[in-house]
């Protein structure tokens, strides 16, 4: 059987923790293949609202298999907190809940590392201090890297971080401002208790993964962060260290690019970027401004860490480019119900750099830095749309936005959302 992926267009926050909540439903196993608990994905259902970090957001569902794939990177304690935070909401969490032997770790050294980095004016790039870049680095410079399999050998796990603490130690002394340091014995004792707790999860993932396909078994692939923060194609430097376009799903969960056949790509009606980095279309008109409606109204503050959301109008520029390299089939158009109320709205459709005019993205920030928007203006609407259901239920002008929005990029929409609940859906 084939299948799905669900990745956002944007900066993250695109609302896909909705759009997946909705397709679970039709899938035997989500699965996360990239990012760890930078992530902040979203369910709301009536008065109950969920915010998942870590872990798949299948897991609100036992009948559906969660799996936290080999691209993933883990931070134990957060996962402990995550399932023990579930079971008491009432939400049962068991061996539908299993987590690839072959992820990574985050140990607290990594964490240390980060915060030392970013302390750096220069050099911040606004992460979430989780610890995602560092421990990144570590899997892919292959020598200080530790997966999840590894903690459950603990005459293993020890020898490995007595070889390890001691080098971290040195490095975060260099950083020469007020390093802690570890003692790798400690830090041992405390990841083999962590251990107990999720050695019933830890499974050889791309082999189950592959197994259900063949055995006609649904997946649906819950991408974290937004494309335009894709370690290879986003805006680097300001980007996260992992492939959160479609791309990841491979080298991220085993299961071969062919096998998936649907990609859904979700965009927000506007844009929002949490963190360092260009933003052409952001609204920093201060107090009474636009932007700051928006945020308000959409309730634009981080899920993880509680920053405001800068916030800008659609990208048109930007969804194209994303949209191309996501290789989207349809999209999903979110939180459009923010915009109600504006007398009218912009689309940016080009770019201006450098006195030219330019209709392409320029990925390198600091081209991407110089460029000016250049804005379509479309009449806005003032009715409150969080009780439509179908399109017809939306003013004109609210069904012409969308139509614009899918005009520009080529693609059918899937999904228009016009409030949190997952029944504030249209399905066109
Ligand atoms: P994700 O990281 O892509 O899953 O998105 P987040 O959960 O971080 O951010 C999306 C936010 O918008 C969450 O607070 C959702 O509850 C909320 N949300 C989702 N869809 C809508 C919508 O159509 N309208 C409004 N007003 N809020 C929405
Ligand atoms: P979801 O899955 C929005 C941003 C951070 C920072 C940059 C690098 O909820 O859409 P990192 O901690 O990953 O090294 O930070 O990436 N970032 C996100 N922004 N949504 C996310 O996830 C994000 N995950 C990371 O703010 O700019
Ligand atoms: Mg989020």
């Amino acid at each position: 059987m084939p299948a799905t992926c669900v990745v956002g267009l944007q900066w993250g926050d695109e609302a896909k923790g909705k759009i997946v909540d909705i397709l679970g439903d039709k899938h035997d196993f989500v699965v996360r293949y990239n990012g760890g608990a930078n992530a902040g994905h979203t369910v709301v259902w009536g008065d109950r609202k969920f915010a998942l970090s870590l872990l798949p957001t299948g897991v609100l569902k036992p009948h559906v298999k969660s799996v936290i794939g080999n691209g993933v990177v883990v931070y134990p304690p957060r996962f402990i907190e995550e399932v023990e935070k579930l079971r008491s909401g009432g939400v049962s969490v068991g061996a539908n809940l299993v987590v690839s032997e072959h992820a990574h770790t985050i140990f607290p050294y990594h964490m240390e590392e980060e915060r030392l980095a970013e302390a750096d004016g220069d050099g911040k790039i606004g992460t979430t201090g989780r610890g995602i870049g560092p421990c990144y680095q570590d899997k892919v410079g292959r020598r200080f890297g530790v997966r999840v399999g590894e903690l459950l050998h603990p005459k293993h796990l020890r020898e490995r971080l007595n070889y390890i603490v001691p080098f971290k130690n040195r490095i975060l002394a260099a950083f020469g401002i007020g390093a802690k340091a570890f003692d790798a014995n400690q830090l041992c004792d405390e990841y083999l208790g962590y251990a107990e707790f999720l050695k019933p999860h830890v499974a050889d993932t791309p082999k189950l993964l592959n197994d259900a396909l063949a055995a006609g078994k649904n997946i649906l692939f819950e991408a974290a962060q937004g494309s335009l923060l894709d370690i290879d194609h986003g805006t680097f430097p300001y980007v996260t260290s992992s492939s959160s376009l479609p791309s990841g799903i491979w080298p991220g969960s085993g299961v071969p690019a062919r096998a998936v056949s649907r990609i859904i790509g979700i965009l927000k009606a506007y844009t929002t970027r949490v963190g360092r980095g260009p933003f052409p279309t952001e609204l920093d008109d201060g107090p009474d401004g636009i932007g700051n409606r928006i945020r308000t109204i959409g309730r634009e503050f981080g899920t993880v860490t509680g920053r405001p959301r800068r916030v800008g109008w659609f990208d048109a520029v930007a969804a194209r480019y994303t949209a191309t390299l996501a290789d989207v089939d349809v999209i999903s158009i979110m939180l459009l119900d923010v915009l109600s109320g504006l007398k009218e709205l912009k689309i940016c459709t080009a770019y201006e750099l450098d006195g030219e005019r330019i209709t392409h993205f320029p990925s390198d920030s600091f081209r991407l830095e110089r460029c000016k928007p250049v804005l379509e203006t479309v009449p806005g609407w003032s009715e409150d749309i969080t009780t439509a259901r179908k399109l017809a239920d939306l003013p004109a002008a609210a069904r012409n936005y969308v139509d614009r929005i899918a005009g520009i990029l080529g693609k059918k929409v899937a999904f228009v959302s016009v409030g949190p609940d997952r029944d504030q859906t249209i399905v066109p």
